[in-house]
This record gives structure tokens, C-alpha cells and sequence, in this order.
């Protein structure tokens, strides 16, 4: 069986951004990661990945923030990439899409000097796998960002909170037209729901997260939720020497 039947990432694609342009939440995270990655050390010639990249609202950033550094793009499906491929200035020439599903990415051990991925494990047909590669592909001391939603999203308490800044920044009667618009995202949001409630999708506590991150081998460095308690986001570190 296809584990993604029900979510139509290529659906989702064509409106995702308005994520990024209307809802708050979204916007607010993406600072929050952009400004842990900022802190990196990225030494010339290094490759970076954003694993579950989607419309490289993430990748995008950290190829224009690291420009001495490869950034990969890596995403399974052609409409997110397109997306991300439409965004991409020419200049950015270190920006790679990587169009392949996480179980085929094929990536030497000790490849990467930082790593992110923000709301895709939960996707992933054998998370904790992925998080062993992840640890796998990344160089010893190389930091990685985890984001991860692991409860299930209070669907009338962010319709009035994303409201609430919609009526405040646009007028009720642009708030409306938008709320119009995002349909899809909604619409997709509830496929979410619906994978989560049968399982398919990973639901984890903050703490269980964090348990995951540790077994696969990672360092935790901090670790705090986000996303209105909804995801959790793990700062870590593949240490020096491996834990037992
Ligand atoms: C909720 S989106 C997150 C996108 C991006 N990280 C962000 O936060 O804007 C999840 C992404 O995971 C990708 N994805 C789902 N299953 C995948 C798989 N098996 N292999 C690679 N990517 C996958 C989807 O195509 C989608 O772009």
C-alpha cells in the first residue's frame, strides 16, 4: 500500500505557500529554525540537506545563507519540487533539488555538515529509520535541526487563531477571500488528521521525540515544542564518539 494515498502532496504543492504568506504560526517557526541555522559553522565546500524540503521555503534559505556551502534539496515529490524550483533564483547556484523518496536516497556516511528537517518525519513510512540515516549521513560534530509534528492539530482553535491575524492584518472581507482560497490546505490538513488517527502517520509525546532522536544515536543539545504545542524541535549534534 501506498502509505501517502491519502494526502496529495502534488494538491498541497500548488498552495502550500500560502503557509508562508498567510499563517503566522508557519512564518514563526521558519525564524526560529532560520535562526538556529544562522549559528552554524559551515566551513567551504560542505553539503547541507533539508530532508522533506517541500517548497524549499528551508533549503532556499540556507542555500542564500551559506553560499560557500551545496545545499540539498531532498523531496519526494515533483510537484513540492517544482514549486521550490520556481522560487529559485538563477543566481542560486548551490540550490540542488533532489527528487527522491527518503528510503532511496542514496548518501555516503559522514556526507553532511548540517542537516535540518522541519515537518516530514511524521510522513515518513519508518521515521526512526530516517533517523538513523540522518545520523549516518552526518559528519561527526555536524549539527541537525528536528521538527516534527507529533499531536493532532486542534482544527477550530487555529481556525480562529489564524483568523484573528487574518481580520487584523487584511480586513474581514480579504480574511475571507483567503480563508476561500486555502481550501486545499485545509483540505490536505484533514488527510493529515486522518493518517494520524489511523496510525500511518508517527503521533509521538515531546518526550518520546526526544527518545527517538537519542536511540538513533544524536547528541541533544535543547529541545523545547513549537507550533502551538502541536511539533516538537530538536537542536542535537552527531557527537564526536558515537554513544553506546
Ligand atoms: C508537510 S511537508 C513539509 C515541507 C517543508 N519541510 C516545510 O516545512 O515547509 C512534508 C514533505 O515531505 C515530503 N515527503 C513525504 N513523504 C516523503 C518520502 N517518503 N520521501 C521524501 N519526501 C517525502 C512531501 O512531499 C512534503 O513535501
Amino acid at each position: 500500500m501506498e502509505l501517502t494515498a491519502n494526502v496529495n502532496w502534488a494538491s498541497y504543492a500548488l498552495q502550500y505557500d500560502m503557509l508562508f504568506q498567510y499563517n503566522p504560526f508557519y512564518r514563526e517557526l521558519h525564524r526560529e529554525v532560520m535562526e538556529l541555522v544562522k549559528n552554524w559553522e559551515i566551513p567551504h565546500g560542505s553539503i547541507l540537506a533539508d530532508i522533506g524540503a517541500g517548497t524549499g521555503n528551508y533549503s532556499l534559505s540556507m542555500a542564500e545563507l551559506f553560499p560557500q556551502a551545496t545545499v540539498l534539496h531532498v523531496d519526494k515529490d515533483p510537484g513540492m519540487n517544482a514549486a521550490a524550483r520556481s522560487k529559485r533564483p538563477v543566481s542560486l547556484t548551490n540550490h540542488h533539488i533532489y527528487q527522491v523518496g527518503v528510503d532511496e536516497i542514496e548518501l555516503a556516511s559522514d556526507h553532511l555538515s548540517g542537516l535540518i528537517s522541519v515537518h516530514a518525519l511524521y510522513t515518513f513510512p519508518k521515521p526512526e529509520k530516517v533517523l538513523r540515516q540522518m545520523y549516518d549521513w552526518l559528519q561527526p560534530g555536524a549539527p541537525a535541526i528536528l521538527v516534527n509534528a507529533g499531536r493532532m492539530v486542534n482544527v477550530l482553535s487555529w481556525q480562529v487563531a489564524i483568523g484573528w491575524h487574518l481580520i487584523r492584518n487584511h480586513g474581514l472581507r480579504r480574511a475571507l477571500e483567503i480563508m476561500q482560497l486555502g481550501k486545499e490546505v485545509s483540505r490536505q490538513n484533514a488527510y493529515i488528521r486522518d493518517m494520524q488517527r489511523q496510525g500511518i502517520y508517527w503521533m509521538h509525546s515531546h518526550q518520546e521525540f526526544c527518545e527517538a532522536v537519542s536511540r538513533a544515536g544524536f547528541k541533544i543539545q535543547s529541545a523545547r515544542t513549537t507550533f502551538r504545542g502541536i511539533s516538537d524541535l530538536v537542536i542535537a549534534v552527531k557527537p564526536t564518539t558515537p554513544t553506546s
